[in-house]
């Protein structure tokens, strides 16, 4: 199997058609697709998630790059990620990254964390885009944590943009540019080298 993106952790790759029964199961998961999209009372059939992702299974370049997230360790699909790129401006200046590990054993291990990472390395250092964007609704604590972890900025709130379970939530809307992640990158890189020459340095 062809590896895109390969982290310590995870690694994302493309999604195949055999991989919609696990999409099937998440997206129709109350918790996780609260969490993903706002939409608790999502439900797919396993016809529609085929025709959402047709493009994609066809590998026709619609704008939008779907991948599935593996567990590197025990390569079992843990979740799923997407890029996409804005094409109201007609210029590809910016993308929306999303991502949801749909097996909730695999939260809290770090691999959202790797996944946002290797999303961000494509969108900016592969795609060459000059921003990347994180909505989520506001009390989505763990995601804007996530975000905001890894340099994203919180740029806008939409007040009682989405409506689930009786009730109006604000949107959040994170940005995060080109010139700030490299700085946070060289910064990382940094700081390891240094880890690195301690460590080499220690009787
Ligand atoms: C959001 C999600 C991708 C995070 O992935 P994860 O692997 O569980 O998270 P990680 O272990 O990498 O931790 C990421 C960060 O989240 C934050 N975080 C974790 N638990 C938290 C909590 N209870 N409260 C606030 N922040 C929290 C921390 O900043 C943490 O980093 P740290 O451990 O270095 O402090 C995952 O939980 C998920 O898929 N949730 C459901 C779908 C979803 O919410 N998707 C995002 C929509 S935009």
């Amino acid at each position: 199997m062809i590896v895109l993106l390969s982290g310590m952790l995870v690694v994302l790759r493309a999604l195949e058609r055999e991989d919609l029964t696990a999409m099937h199961k998440w997206q129709n998961d109350e918790e996780i697709m609260r969490l993903a999209r706002s939409f608790p009372d999502h439900v797919i059939s396993k016809e529609a998630l085929e025709a959402e992702f047709a493009k994609e299974l066809k590998g026709e370049d619609t704008g939008r790059r779907a991948y599935i997230i593996e567990e590197k360790s025990t390569r079992k699909p843990v979740g799923w990620a997407t890029i996409r790129i804005h094409q109201f401006q007609r210029k590809m200046t910016a993308a929306d990254v999303g991502l949801a590990l749909g097996e909730k054993t695999a939260w809290n291990k770090g691999y959202g964390t790797e996944t946002a990472r290797l999303l961000l390395d494509e969108v900016f250092r592969q795609l060459n885009l000059h921003r990347a964007e994180w909505w989520t609704f506001s009390e989505n604590n763990v995601s804007v944590q996530l975000a905001k972890k890894l340099g994203f900025k919180e740029e806008a709130r939409l007040r009682d943009a989405v409506f689930f379970d009786n009730r109006y939530h604000d949107l959040v809307v994170l940005g995060l540019l080109k010139q700030e992640f490299e700085s946070i990158r060289a910064a990382s890189e940094t700081s390891r080298d240094k880890t690195t020459v301690s460590y080499l340095q220690s009787p």
